[in-house]
């Protein structure tokens, strides 16, 4: 949680003298929303009885649904000379102290175990797997104070907190709202499956994620560009607010649909969709695992209610958006690309066509990556 403008001075003064962590930029994306009570209701980095539960069974220690892990990790130096009952400074890359730890335990755990049942895979070539390989050997577990939510300079307009958002839906009388994760540009087949759902509630929450994604995944600042130009073309303004949510992509596919759902159930959603191999990578799942997964938990537990959505795709025949379970047409009809198909056309500076993208998504997509490429000189 965050401390109280009271506490916040004493916190800060005391924290200077505690020994000090330097945590990664994923491990600060989870601190602001332990902070932000986007996580509610965990409020500190994970027991080892909270952990076992969540990668064991997709629940807290408590019972209540949590599918994803969410820990600190440090290596082995780093973690000599920290006493269990006592406090540690968490400090971002730069250094600036944003919390204090009551650091409650400290153990080691097993991380192929966490692969295999968070991400259904041991390999590393999955990068989700991979940055838990990457991170250290021994989790510190307890409560944390958040001092100081970590600062943002980009988009400062779009960083609403869980009470932000549900304060504006309030505001707009909005009684039902449908969240969107999205770590991609907003394609046709998003915007139509999003339209779907805007017929039958009454808002849109557009909740890109905004913390660390994958190095081939088209970066932040040029999604909001996209999805600003998107909105204001294309979309009711009075019907959609756009915020970001400041977690890291886990790449979990299934497990991470459940994850984002309860997400979005704290910013204040009441539906969450879920499409086709939602946060997923690589084939490392099924088209619809993630949509299956909530079958495990009983109807209404979760909080928020899943909208399912098919492959959508545009038809010529059809001459709009569908799906297979709405267009009876073949295959040589439809017009699908792939992610790598699209960076391969704007990479050779071709602008996916207007059935795929909106064309003035595609161009502020195509400036970007003309803005990128340094140009050489022919030999
Ligand atoms: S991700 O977090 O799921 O990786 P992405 O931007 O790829 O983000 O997708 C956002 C949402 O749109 C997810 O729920 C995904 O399942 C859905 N989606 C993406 N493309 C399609 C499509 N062509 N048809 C149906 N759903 C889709
Ligand atoms: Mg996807």
């Amino acid at each position: 949680m965050t401390a109280g403008d009271d506490e916040r001075e004493a916190l800060r003064e005391r924290a200077a003298s505690l020994p000090a962590i330097r945590l990664s930029a994923r491990t600060v994306s989870d601190l602001e929303l332990l902070g932000n009570g986007g996580y509610s209701p965990l409020c500190g980095f994970m027991s080892r009885a909270d952990y076992d539960s969540v990668v064991e069974s997709m629940r807290l220690a408590s019972g209540l649904p949590w599918p994803i892990p969410i820990t600190l990790a440090v290596s082995d130096d780093e973690s000599r000379g920290l006493k269990e009952g006592g406090e540690v400074a968490l400090a971002d890359e730069a250094g600036t102290v944003l919390a204090v730890l009551s650091l409650a335990e400290r153990f080691t755990y097993d991380k192929r175990r966490e692969a295999q049942a968070v991400y259904r895979t041991e390999e590393d070539a999955h990068p989700g797997v991979a940055a838990v390989y990457r991170q250290g050997e021994v989790l510190l577990s307890g409560p944390v104070r958040v001092i100081d939510l970590p600062p943002h300079d980009d988009y400062p307009a779009h960083r609403l907190t869980p009470a932000q958002t549900r304060a504006a839906f309030k505001e707009r009388g909005w009684g039902t709202v449908v969240g969107f994760q999205t770590r991609n540009p907003v394609h046709r087949a998003h915007e139509y499956i999003q339209k779907c759902a805007m017929e039958t509630v009454d808002g849109l929450l557009l909740h890109p994620l905004v913390g660390e994604t994958k190095g081939d995944d088209i970066p932040a600042d040029v999604r909001m560009r996209c999805y600003e130009v998107l909105l204001e073309l294309y979309y009711p303004a009075d019907r959609v607010l756009l915020s970001v949510n400041p977690a890291a992509m886990r790449y979990a596919g299934p497990r991470e649909a459940i994850f984002h759902a309860i997400v979005r159930k704290n910013y204040g959603c009441t539906h969450f969709i879920v499409g086709r191999d939602h946060a997923g990578v690589g084939k490392y799942y099924g088209t619809y695992d993630a949509q299956r997964i909530f079958r495990e938990f009983p109807d209404g537990e979760l909080g928020i209610t899943p909208m399912y959505f098919d492959h959508t795709f545009f038809c010529k025949r059809c001459a709009g958006m569908a799906s297979a379970k709405t267009c009876p047409h073949e295959a040589a009809d439809r017009v699908i690309l792939s992610g790598t198909q699209v960076r391969e056309m704007l990479k050779g500076g071709l602008l996916p066509p207007p059935e795929f993208t909106r064309p003035e998504v595609a161009e502020v997509l195509l400036k970007s990556m003309q803005e990128r490429t340094t140009p050489r000189y022919a030999v």
